[in-house]
């Protein structure tokens, strides 16, 4: 059995697994456990110091789960405590604000403290991932799109949910899906199965689709240089019309994607005599 496979008591029943929540400091860590496990929401931010344990049994099919949950602490302060318990885990939330787009980009981050932790024999290819888009109750201040963070989770072969810890949208379907995926991953041995969404979509499309969000003005989303000719424009157009067409490609992001680069074409070959 390998090292992360949770732990089995009765054949076929009950199983035991371990679960840990990443991401920074107030990002809604505590509070999404909170509404699950206790249905209930404090606006208080009262910071988790180092760790904070949890128990909690589930039923997923025929099974009873008990699920020990470890929360992390998010704030950089803890590190040396965090370290501790990132072996021996079958799932991780991974939560950021989408309000706050530098706890976005800061999951790369969570990733490769865990991966380090891990050591250079650790498999996370045998853990459940799930990302949380938490505090969509917030829309007027909202920074990251559903699209955006759909593309990086899917890309990883991640789970994605929209959640709010306090209306508590998001948060049971998250919950739900996430444990029987790690049920489904123990009953396949331990492998992934191969699920539709990472299946679907290539690196070079999501890849392509974070050039185009990111890219300053039309030259840039076409990848020409400012002052190309009608010809190159046109090149460029058809080859990210290929890539991108919502009839090929079903990336998170792909049809607004697609819908720029038209712009944009249009756009430069007005410009251009
Ligand atoms: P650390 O323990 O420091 O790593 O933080 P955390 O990620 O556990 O954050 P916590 O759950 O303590 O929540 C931080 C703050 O955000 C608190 O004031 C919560 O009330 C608030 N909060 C959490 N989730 C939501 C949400 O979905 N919507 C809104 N509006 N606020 C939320
Ligand atoms: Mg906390």
């Amino acid at each position: 059995m390998e090292a992360n496979m949770p732990k089995r008591k009765e054949p076929g029943k009950s199983l035991r697994i371990k679960v840990i929540s990443m991401g920074n400091a107030e990002v809604g860590k505590s509070c999404i456990i909170k509404r699950y496990c206790e249905k209930r929401f404090v606006s208080k931010y009262l910071a988790t110091i180092g760790i904070d344990y949890g128990v909690t049994k589930v039923q997923v099919r025929d099974r009873e789960i008990k699920v020990n949950i470890f929360d992390m602490a998010g704030h950089p302060f803890f590190y040396e405590v965090r370290n501790e318990f990132y072996k021996d885990t079958q799932g991780v939330i991974l939560v950021y604000d989408v309000g706050q787009k530098d706890t976005f980009d800061a999951l790369d981050a969570w990733l490769a403290e865990m991966k380090q932790e891990l050591g250079p024999h650790g498999n996370m290819e045998n853990i459940v991932f799930v990302v949380c888009a938490n505090k969509i109750d917030c829309p007027k201040h909202r920074s990251v799109d559903e699209s955006e963070g759909r593309l990086w989770a899917e890309s990883k072969g991640f789970l994605y949910f929209e959640t709010s810890a306090q209306t508590g949208e998001g948060i049971n379907e998250m919950f739900q899906t996430f444990y029987a995926s790690i049920v489904d991953l123990f009953e396949n041995g331990g492998k992934r199965p191969i699920t539709n969404s990472s299946a679907s979509f290539t690196k070079e499309q999501a890849d392509t689709i974070r050039r185009i969000r990111n890219s300053k003005d039309s030259w840039d989303m076409l990848g020409v240089k400012p002052g190309a000719s009608r010809d190159e424009v046109n090149k460029a157009y058809r080859k990210l019309a290929v890539l991108l067409h919502p009839d090929k490609c079903v990336a998170p992001g792909s049809e607004d994607a697609f819908k720029a680069v038209v712009n944009a074409r249009t756009a430069l070959l007005k410009s251009i005599k």
